[in-house]
C-alpha cells in the first residue's frame, strides 16, 4: 500500500492581537521540533516572535531548547539559531544549564525560553533539571531568576526576550500563578513589551472526565499560556 503524502499544515502569518490561536502545532509540510516531545512549543509562536523582533541573520538563543523547535523555525526564517538544554535531544543542541550559558555577553539578538513550570513532567534525570522543582515553592522561582539573569546577560541592548509559560494547578497541591510571578522577576531587569495569551490545545482539555471534574469540583483547566515579551533597554 502506498504511504499517503504528508498533510500540509497552514503557513503562519503575523498575528495582530494579543490573543494567539493556531490551527496546529506545526506549519507547512514538515515538523519543527518534535510533536512527540512532551511540552514542545507550537512552532507558530516562535515564527511570530522571530518575524516581529528579528531580522535575517540574527542570532537567536534558546537555553531550554527541548526538541529544537526554535532552531528549526530560525533556520526557516534565515536566522542563526543556537540551542542549549541540560538533556540535549539532538546533535545541534549543546549541553548546558540555562543558568550558565557558554556565550559572551550581548551576543544574542533574541532569547526564547519555554521552561518547565512545575514538576509534573519528567524531562530528564539530570539533578539540575528545573522540571524537578515545584512551582509551589520558592526554589523554582530562584532557579528561574538565575536563568533570566543569564538570558539578560546574553541580550544586546534593544534586543528582546520572550518566555512562554503556564500557571500551575493541581487538585491536591493547589494553584501557583507562575505567569505573574515570572513576569515580576523579568521586570527587575527588562522592559515589558507585551503580554500575549496563547490558546492551549492540550488534549486533556477535551477529555470529558477532566471537564466534568473541573465543573463539579469548582476548579479550572488551563486554557491559555502566557507569552511574556520583554526588551533589554538601549544604553
Ligand atoms: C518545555 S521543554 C522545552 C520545549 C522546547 N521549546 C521544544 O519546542 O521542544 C523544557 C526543557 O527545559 C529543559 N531544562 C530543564 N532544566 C534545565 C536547565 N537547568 N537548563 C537547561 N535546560 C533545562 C528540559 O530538559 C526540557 O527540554
Amino acid at each position: 500500500m502506498e504511504t499517503p503524502p504528508p498533510v500540509k499544515k497552514p503557513l503562519p502569518s503575523i498575528l495582530p492581537t494579543t490573543l494567539w490561536d493556531f490551527p496546529s502545532q506545526h506549519y507547512g509540510d514538515r515538523m519543527q521540533g518534535d510533536q512527540a516531545y512532551v511540552g514542545a512549543t507550537p512552532s507558530y509562536i516562535v515564527w511570530n516572535l522571530l518575524s516581529r523582533y528579528t531580522k535575517p541573520g540574527a542570532t537567536v538563543v534558546d537555553p531550554f531548547c527541548g526538541s529544537g523547535t526554535t532552531l528549526d523555525v530560525a533556520k526557516d526564517l534565515g536566522r542563526d539559531g543556537v540551542g542549549f538544554d541540560l538533556a540535549p535531544s539532538r546533535p545541534d543542541i549543546r549541553q548546558a544549564d540555562a543558568r550558565k550559558i557558554p556565550l559572551p555577553d550581548r551576543s544574542a539578538d533574541f532569547v526564547f525560553m519555554d521552561p518547565p513550570y512545575g514538576d509534573h513532567i519528567r524531562y530528564s534525570d539530570h539533578p539540575d533539571c528545573i522540571g524537578k522543582l515545584s512551582s509551589l515553592e520558592t526554589g523554582f522561582f530562584q532557579a528561574m531568576d538565575k536563568a533570566f539573569s543569564e538570558g539578560t546577560r546574553l541580550l544586546r541592548p534593544g534586543a528582546h526576550l520572550a518566555v512562554y509559560v503556564c500557571d500551575f494547578f493541581n487538585v491536591r497541591k493547589g494553584f501557583s500563578p507562575v505567569g505573574f510571578r515570572l513576569f515580576s522577576l523579568l521586570e527587575k531587569r527588562l522592559e515589558a513589551v507585551e503580554i500575549v495569551s496563547v490558546v492551549r490545545h492540550n488534549k486533556d482539555l477535551l477529555k470529558g472526565n477532566y471537564r466534568k471534574a473541573a465543573v463539579e469540583q469548582n476548579f479550572y483547566l488551563r486554557g491559555f499560556n502566557y507569552l511574556l515579551i520583554m526588551k533589554r533597554p538601549r544604553l
